[in-house]
């Protein structure tokens, strides 16, 4: 949807070495006081660019923002003619501008928006609430200059890092939020994924395409980010906001859902394109097999169940052929299921096909008893004892149920 490349290359004539980009929606009360104190709190020697994102704020802190970088103007060019250096404290290696957006339409947006038309290397994002402490700035800054190709993550979850004065509901939201992302998302290693409050190298994310709404871009950046970009938490304490409100609300909730679940896919997309592209056939093949094989073991398991239940009077007391019909077709239709999703990565869910393919399974698995009987009759009348000949005959039936069903169900080549 939105790409931030274009502007990597647009901007690298007048670069600063990092964008601080801070989203507003009804942030009257904080601005001034935080772009005051963040001035403060970055080396005298570092370029910056500050940007503030605001979505029409109906109390005016666009306009404030207006006013504020006037003054610093008027100041700066009072200094000039007046030689004296000492007048403000601002920091001429400082910039500010805003970036006025025509109505709320989300904070991802509003970032993403701010990113594109930032000149910096690097990109810092915190919250104007002072809910992200301008002093951990600095400390930010440094670890860039170090760490040229990490994502530093202000981060309340190591150790040093904590949070002050959050309602509990909040809190057991983001602690739950943290979890879903942590484990559903496999980004064990970062503590604090949810951290509004970042810094990035602009090249970490060439070529990526925002897609999700709502408030978690670094979970985005997290999971898109190019391979070799590290990630740094430094701890800091998030403080609940000076003055006015929490714009989290119920549709952020599940906006933050949707973008875990298109995250996860994601995910599971780009991994699935380097096996395949990375593996040997064989490492296929041989991990279909052991799928396949396990789809098989848990069918059989689930028949014996299903049958059992049903004939015993816990769920039912069928008599034992009938019970026996439900327990087989309850088997081999969960076997369909999870080899056609899980063993064969089918996704396709149109229902001709999916009718199509049910019939064709059970087609091939009953190729499969035919051959099973086959080759026992052959080889038990061809001398050979009748155990050996069980077991090939399984082997036999069930190598072949594996193949028919990779190419005709399935439409594989067998080799792959
Ligand atoms: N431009 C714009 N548009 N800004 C927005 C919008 C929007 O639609 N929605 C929120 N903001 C701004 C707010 O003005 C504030 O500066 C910042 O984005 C965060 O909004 P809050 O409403 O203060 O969010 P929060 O405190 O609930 O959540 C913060 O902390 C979480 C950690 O618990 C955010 O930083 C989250 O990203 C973070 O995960
Ligand atoms: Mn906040």
């Amino acid at each position: 949807m939105l790409n931030v490349n274009d502007t990597i290359q647009q901007n690298r004539d007048d670069q600063k070495f990092v964008s601080i980009i801070i989203p507003t929606f009804n942030e009257s009360m904080n601005i001034r006081d935080l772009l005051n104190q963040i001035q403060t709190h970055i080396p005298v020697e570092t370029n910056v660019e500050i940007i503030i994102v605001d979505d029409n704020s109906p109390d005016g802190t666009g306009h404030i923002v207006e006013k504020y970088i006037e003054e610093k103007m008027n100041m700066q060019d009072y200094d000039l003619k007046t030689e004296s250096q000492s007048k403000s404290d601002f920091n001429k290696n400082i910039s500010i501008k805003v970036i006025h957006r025509k109505e709320k339409a989300g904070l991802i947006a509003a970032l993403v928006n701010g990113i594109g038309s930032s000149r910096g290397k690097n990109v810092l994002i915190m919250d104007a609430d002072f809910s992200h402490p301008p002093e951990v700035i600095n400390r930010m800054i440094s670890e860039l200059k170090k760490q040229p190709n990490c994502i530093i993550v202000g981060s309340r979850y190591v150790r040093g890092g904590a949070i002050n004065g959050m309602p509990l509901k909040r809190f057991l939201l983001s602690v739950g939020a943290n979890f879903i992302a942590r484990h559903g998302l496999s980004l064990r290693n970062v503590y604090d994924p949810m951290s509004g409050f970042f810094a990035f190298p602009k090249h970490a994310l060439e070529d990526v395409e925002f897609n999700t709404n709502g408030f978690k871009i670094l979970l985005e950046i997290l999971i898109k980010k190019k391979s070799d970009i590290c990630v740094k938490e430094i701890p800091y304490t998030f403080k609940d906001r000076k003055y006015g409100q929490s714009k989290l609300n119920l549709p952020i909730i599940f906006d933050y859902l949707k973008a875990v679940w298109k995250l996860y896919r994601y995910g599971r997309k780009s991994k699935r394109q380097d096996t395949q592209s990375e593996k040997r056939r064989s490492v296929r093949f041989i991990s279909k097999a052991a799928r396949f094989y396990t789809v098989g073991a848990s069918g059989v398991a689930l028949n014996y169940l299903v049958s059992i239940l049903l004939s015993n009077g816990i769920f039912g007391s069928l008599g034992y052929l009938q019970a026996t019909a439900i327990g087989i077709a309850v088997s081999v239709t969960t076997n369909f299921l999870l080899n056609k999703f899980w063993t064969f990565e089918d996704k396709n869910v149109e229902t001709t096909r999916f009718i199509k393919q049910y019939g064709m399974f059970v087609g091939c698995s009953s190729l499969g008893i035919l051959i099973q009987f086959l080759s026992i009759y052959l080889l038990s009348e061809s001398g050979m004892s009748y155990d050996i000949s069980l077991l090939l005959g399984v082997s036999i039936a069930s190598v072949s149920n594996f193949l028919f069903n990779k190419k005709l169900t399935f439409k594989e080549n067998i080799w792959e």
